[in-house]
């Protein structure tokens, strides 16, 4: 059993105001904060959070840890990431930074189809070795749950040792079954035939959900509705890769189907944040990924203004995001898509546990929530998204235990 453990002498303890999910308007930027502040684990669990004047008496045996000089925010959650993958595209980067397109380098085999290459040369023990040190570099950035996805498989085994290694590094798996079609296959039907008749079942016994990139050069919109489709009856919530370089149906689809999520949105217009809006899905903001391609920011405000649930994630990958700070995710979410920290906070906590299914034990610093806490080296919570690039994350705590 994990013993009590007393944070105490916090400079602040901010979290997401009230009990619901997902936060949305006005909601999303109201953050409770208390100056001078404790948080009480009970074990896994979080028992108490109030100001040090406040704190009761506690009889038996508490650990301590000294929180002056941090804050406390809910552990950061980052519910989109593409975290089991081998080798690395630092030759593509830096044919990128001198020029090269990056739609242009998958259409000619390059991107994604080189990780693919290299996960599958990984094998399963390189696989899991490699979650493990990604998964550790989320935990130093403040993440203390994370979600990965597969798809640098594509193939059977590689697809489900990717949902293995996902598992075994504490992550949520999410089956990006169709994520880009395969060399061996002659077009995208034949590929989801394959996929559909011969991954999924297992998948869908390792995966919490399934996603698919619905993109020009990638799965059409016909295409995503069948592997959804079969998806859902499989049991997986659903998720989308949608609008990332063109609009071509993904925010209408993932409505008619109820998805959990749309994600990217760089290329979504009025009418797709209206439609989003009015919706109970989830407009996952990657700014990382639109930053390390250079390609515009998505309408955050304009989601924002118009009452659509947003949450906030690193898409941490190697073509299009080799980035696995939610903290950073954070300053640009203030300085690029006009986010307050607050509504970053919420987005990155609350919101993103709601994306997983998780918001009634995720997210929050209140008493029944699970004691995952990140602890800020700052004077003011806000610091999260102030400090650009900065080290920021002093440490975490999850399920009331430091690592
Ligand atoms: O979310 N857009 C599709 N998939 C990933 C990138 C994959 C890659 O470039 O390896 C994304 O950006
Ligand atoms: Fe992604």
């Amino acid at each position: 059993m994990t013993p009590r453990l007393l944070v105490r002498d916090l400079a602040q303890v901010a979290t997401p105001a009230g009990a619901a999910a997902p936060l949305r308007g006005a909601a999303l930027g109201a953050v409770d904060v208390l100056e001078h502040a404790f948080v009480l684990c009970g074990g896994e669990t979080i028992e108490a959070v109030g100001r040090m004047r406040d704190l009761p008496p506690l009889d038996g045996e508490v650990a301590e840890l000294d929180g002056r000089g941090l804050c406390a925010v809910p552990g950061l959650v980052d519910c989109h990431t593409h975290a089991a993958f081998g080798g690395d595209r630092v030759d593509e980067f830096s044919r990128r930074a001198s020029g090269a397109g990056y739609e242009e380098l998958h259409a000619a085999g390059g991107g994604i189809l080189a990780t693919v290459r290299a996960t599958r040369a990984a094998g399963e023990d390189g696989l899991r070795a490699a979650v493990e040190r990604h998964a550790a570099w989320m935990r130093r950035e403040g993440t203390t749950t994370f979600e990965a996805k597969s798809g640098y498989g594509l193939d059977r085994d590689t697809e489900l040792a990717s949902l293995r290694a996902i598992r075994a590094a504490g992550g949520i798996p999410t089956w990006l079954g169709a994520h880009a079609v395969p060399p061996e296959f002659a077009d995208a039907d034949a590929y989801l035939d394959f996929a559909l008749a011969e991954v999924l079942p297992e998948a869908a016994r390792l995966a919490e959900a399934a996603d698919v990139f619905l993109e020009r050069g990638a799965f059409d919109a016909a295409q995503a509705r069948r592997y959804l489709e079969a998806c859902r009856a499989a049991g997986l919530a659903l998720r989308l890769h949608g609008d990332q370089f063109s609009e071509r149906g993904a925010v209408p689809l993932a409505l008619e189907l109820a998805a959990r999520s749309v994600d990217h949105l760089e290329a979504t217009g009025d009418a797709g944040v209206r439609a989003l809006a009015a919706s109970d899905v989830v407009g996952v903001l990657l700014p990382a990924s639109a930053l390390f391609l250079g390609r515009p920011m998505p309408p955050a405000r304009a989601l924002v203004d118009a009452g659509a649930a947003v949450a906030l994630a690193t898409d941490f990958n190697p073509g299009s995001a080799f980035c696995e700070s939610l903290p950073l995710a954070c300053s640009l979410a203030a300085t690029q898509l006009r986010l307050s920290p607050a509504e970053a906070l919420a987005a990155c906590t609350v919101n993103a546990a709601h994306v997983l299914g998780r918001a009634g034990r995720l997210g929050r610093l209140a008493p029944g929530y699970r004691a995952d806490l990140t602890l800020l080296d700052a004077p003011d919570w806000r610091y999260l998204a102030y400090h650009l690039g900065g080290r920021v994350v002093a440490g975490t705590i999850v399920g009331g235990e430091l690592p």
